[in-house]
């Protein structure tokens, strides 16, 4: 059984709804904190789901590493591990190769990798990527193994890491079988070329999953590009499930995904700038260190119910990061999670009313305003 997937409101592509699973519902349009290892980055899992998160993400790549995901099954899956009772979706492995692991080769069979963290080496199949994600760390949504070219690539081999991706989609499938509380997604690539996102759903389609991701955006082609790809993939995905757009991105990027009929995101942006001290607001993003925050004795956003955003001055963050305090960096994370949080919030609510345009018109004149 597919979790539910009940649309309550579309306005033009853009659809809010709710994807029913059994640790909880997820309200979508859906922003998704990484947590990579076990830990969304400086935050308890209480601060998280405070600020409003449904789910969060886990890594195969980095779990199976340390502390393996033998260990994390003996000790009750990832859930319990680290106190998360929400559900969970994982990626698959191959993504984290490319971008984090030394020397990597993808065969037919799998993609083998030395580890960056003590270089050792390391196979990732299909069949032991669902294995790590759906047996041993118990997540309710897993990733199908993928291949994901970089940008820009030549069509031949994008189109190479395509069919592989379709291949190793059927293989996840045939490995997952059909389970009553875990849910699979596949991953359409095909870079920014039409016949290729075309084909690649096709091969989708032909397996059948409870939702599609779409893969190979957001690595380097640009904001206008990834729209581009986004106008002409999105639509090419079933409309009665949820569609999630991986590894992305700013606030801008989620509101003219949301548009082109996108419901799902994950990305490191809100973790990773709170950590360097940038806050991400309604008028843009703000970097604390900037000496004309020194004596600002406002909060960040007295709107965003979390008390990161409510309760500190932009004048105590300032002289927190000034001063390279971890509660700095804490803080910083939390209010961006709850921004983020924020933001699908104003966006599901401007498309069950019915005026979503009015919302991304307004949301881009403010949130791209130059700094005044
Ligand atoms: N995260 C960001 N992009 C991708 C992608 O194309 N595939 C996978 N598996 N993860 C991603």
């Amino acid at each position: 059984m597919t979790f539910p997937f009940h649309i309550a409101a579309a306005d033009g592509q853009a659809r809010t709804g709710v994807l029913k699973t059994p640790r909880g519902d997820i309200r979508t349009p859906a922003f998704m904190p990484v947590g990579t290892a076990g830990t969304v980055k400086a935050l308890t899992v209480d601060q998280v789901r405070q600020a409003g998160a449904d789910i969060i993400l886990g890594n195969t790549y980095h779990l199976m590493l340390r502390p393996t995901a033998e260990r994390i099954a003996r000790l009750g899956g990832l859930h319990r591990f680290m106190r998360w009772e929400g559900p969970i979706l994982t990626d698959s492995g191959g993504f984290q190769v490319m971008s984090l692991s030394g020397i990597s080769k993808v065969r037919e069979e799998a993609v083998t990798f030395a580890s960056h963290i003590d270089g050792s080496r390391h196979a990732l199949s299909p069949e032991r990527s669902i294995e790590i994600q759906a047996d041993l760390l118990s997540s309710d949504i897993v990733m199908q193994l993928d291949e994901c070219v970089s940008w820009p690539a030549e069509k031949d081999r994008a189109r190479q890491a395509m069919e592989l991706s379709a291949r190793w989609g059927a293989r996840s499938k045939a490995a997952f079988g059909a389970r009553d509380t875990q849910a699979l997604f596949g991953i359409q690539q095909g870079s920014t070329f039409e016949d290729l996102r075309r084909e690649s759903t096709d091969r989708l389609l032909e397996t059948g999953f409870d939702g599609y991701a779409i893969g190979g955006l957001a690595v380097g082609e640009g904001h206008q590009a990834m729209c581009e790809t986004l106008e002409f993939s999105a639509p090419l995905l079933p409309v009665d499930r949820p569609r999630y757009l991986m590894g992305v991105g700013k606030p801008i990027d989620l509101v003219e995904a949301v548009v082109r009929g996108v419901d799902m995101f994950d990305c490191v942006l809100p973790t990773r700038s709170g950590r360097h001290g940038q806050a991400w607001t309604w008028d843009g993003p703000i970097n604390l260190k900037n000496a004309r925050f020194a004596e600002a004795d406002e909060p960040l956003d007295a709107d965003v119910p979390c008390p990161a955003s409510r309760d500190y001055s932009k004048a105590y963050l300032h002289h927190l990061v000034r001063a390279d305090e971890i509660l700095g960096q804490v803080l910083l994370s939390w209010h961006n999670i709850a921004f983020f949080q924020a933001l699908t919030a104003a966006m599901r609510a401007a498309i069950s009313e019915g005026r979503f345009e009015a919302f991304r018109r307004d949301f881009a004149a403010r949130h791209l305003r130059p700094e005044r």
